[in-house]
């Protein structure tokens, strides 16, 4: 029988006011149910914001550095459980044990790296325009802020929306996604175990209707930042417009690898094939869309479909894994439903799509990657996010399609390019209208100490991750001093 875990609420672990739950299942084998979670409602999320509410004035006068220091703890601590946190992650997401260790380590670095911004966390000084005045500003924290994290990375997400808001001095709701929660209830469990004060830091499961709602509707919630689909985070911002609160969304995207015909053909081959398949393609930054120069498609194709059928499928914590489930049956089901719809737009399937039921298949959401050429750039199969390991290869005659081609989407998060003519690439950064451009690496895979975050449909507010972090978590008072 699996445990139940509980919520943080004012620094106490507690069962939801129902005491209803719901199950975490290994999307790699359902029978293996990982944990019963609180399926929490809206008297639970109001405990977590008052009790919030109530921390937030004394978290907020401690000063910056003494809060970075819960953090650099935490970081410690979280090391020190790598693997059994790493072994986890694998569990109930399904990436590989190899991909889920190195989030972790990036959830440590995080942790570091904000744990120190605690000493740096300083305004400017400007000179003024008269004599003996002294103009300078400070960043000061804005109240409660609730955090709401998706599956995908359950726990680099949720510890780089926390350390800066926590850092900033914040008190903090956590709700993460109810496919894969116990990763950042670790996360919470050990940020409460360095001594944070009770209340700075709460943490509730449940559904985004019963939870997640409840939790962008509340009051005092003075700052909401979301990452997960663009339908959730468009209702988040008009809940929040309302009540001028702030908000940062991180959505979908439907992100390119441009392949130039001078690109070295084993690094195209290799980010197309990291991006777009890699995690299961369940990654916001991920390949969907190669975006190939005629005179290469064939050799480029040859070696990709070569290097898919080696993908070694299956139990995401045998170390030999190199690609796991989706997240369940609804995710799979998306990625067959469009792999259907663009074979009926025209598209041709060059390999995969098959599910794979078979032995160590046999009881989770497995899918073979699938490529499809002939892809028509108007298509839905070209234009919509799938979130799964479908990859879409149009093909353009030169540069200038190439980057059009590239653009002609409403989505604007990472995108790559391979090619060795450093013009041509420096002319796509200037060109592309994505917030992350990636030249000669894959679209994925991101570093935590420089700013994150897309254009267009993709993300909305300040970014994340890197010094700029910290802009969406404080507020700027300006200071004039007539000396
Ligand atoms: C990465 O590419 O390393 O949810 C991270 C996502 C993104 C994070 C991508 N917000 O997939």
């Amino acid at each position: 029988m699996a445990e139940t875990y509980l919520n943080l609420i004012d620094g106490e672990w507690k069962a939801s006011r129902s005491g209803h739950t719901f199950p975490d299942v290994n999307p790699a084998d359902t029978s293996d149910v990982v944990g019963h979670l609180q399926a929490s409602e809206a008297e639970d999320v109001g405990d977590a914001v008052e009790a919030a509410a109530r921390a937030f004035p004394g978290w907020a006068k401690t000063p910056a550095p003494v809060r970075g220091k819960f953090l650099l703890k935490a970081a410690h601590a979280l090391e020190q459980r790598l693997d059994e946190v790493a072994d986890l992650l694998a569990r109930e997401e399904g990436k590989t044990i190899g991909e889920a260790r190195g989030e972790v380590t990036r959830a440590v670095r995080i942790l570091e790296y904000f744990g120190g911004e605690g000493a740096r966390l300083g305004g400017e000084t400007i000179p003024s325009e008269r004599e003996r005045i002294f103009m300078y500003t400070v960043r000061q924290p804005l109240g409660v802020v609730a955090l709401i994290t998706p599956w995908n990375f359950p726990i680099a997400i949720p510890a780089w929306k926390t350390a800066p808001a926590l850092v900033s001095g914040n008190t903090v709701v956590l709700k993460p996604a109810s496919q894969a929660p116990l990763t950042s209830l670790r996360l919470a469990e050990i940020l409460q175990g360095t001594g944070l004060p009770k209340g700075v830091l709460n943490y509730v499961t449940g559904s985004g209707s019963r939870t997640g709602t409840p939790l962008v509707a509340h009051p005092k919630v003075r700052a909401l930042s979301f990452t997960g689909s663009d339908a959730v985070g468009r209702e988040i911002a008009q809940v929040a417009a309302k009540r001028l609160a702030r908000v940062q969304l991180e959505m979908g995207g439907k992100n390119p690898t441009i392949v130039l015909g001078d690109a070295d053909l084993d690094t195209a081959v290799e980010c197309t094939l990291n991006a777009a398949f890699y995690s299961t393609g369940q990654r916001c930054t991920a390949t969907s869309r190669a975006i190939v120069e005629k005179s290469v498609v064939g050799p480029f194709l040859d070696r990709l479909v070569e290097r898919t059928k080696a993908l070694r499928i299956g139990d995401p914590r045998d170390p030999a894994t190199q690609l796991g489930p989706a997240i369940d049956q609804n995710q799979l089901e998306t990625s067959l439903r469009y792999l259907e719809l663009g074979q009926q737009e025209g598209a041709r399937l060059v390999y995969g799509g098959e599910r794979l039921t078979a032995g160590p298949h046999a009881r989770g959401h497995f899918l073979r990657p699938a490529i499809l050429r002939g892809v028509d750039k108007h298509s839905r199969l070209a234009q919509e996010e799938v979130f799964g390991p479908l990859l879409a290869v149009i093909e353009v005659d030169g540069f200038d399609q190439a980057v059009e081609t590239a653009n002609a989407v409403r989505f604007g998060l990472s995108a790559s390019i391979c090619t060795k003519d450093l013009a041509r690439a420096l002319e796509y950064v200037q060109r592309a209208e994505a917030g992350v451009i990636m030249v000669n690496l894959p679209s994925a895979g991101i570093e935590y100490q420089i700013p994150f975050g897309g254009v267009k449909d993709s993300s909305s507010g300040p970014r994340e991750q890197g010094p700029a972090a910290v802009d969406f978590y404080t507020e700027t008072k300006t200071v004039y001093v007539k000396y």
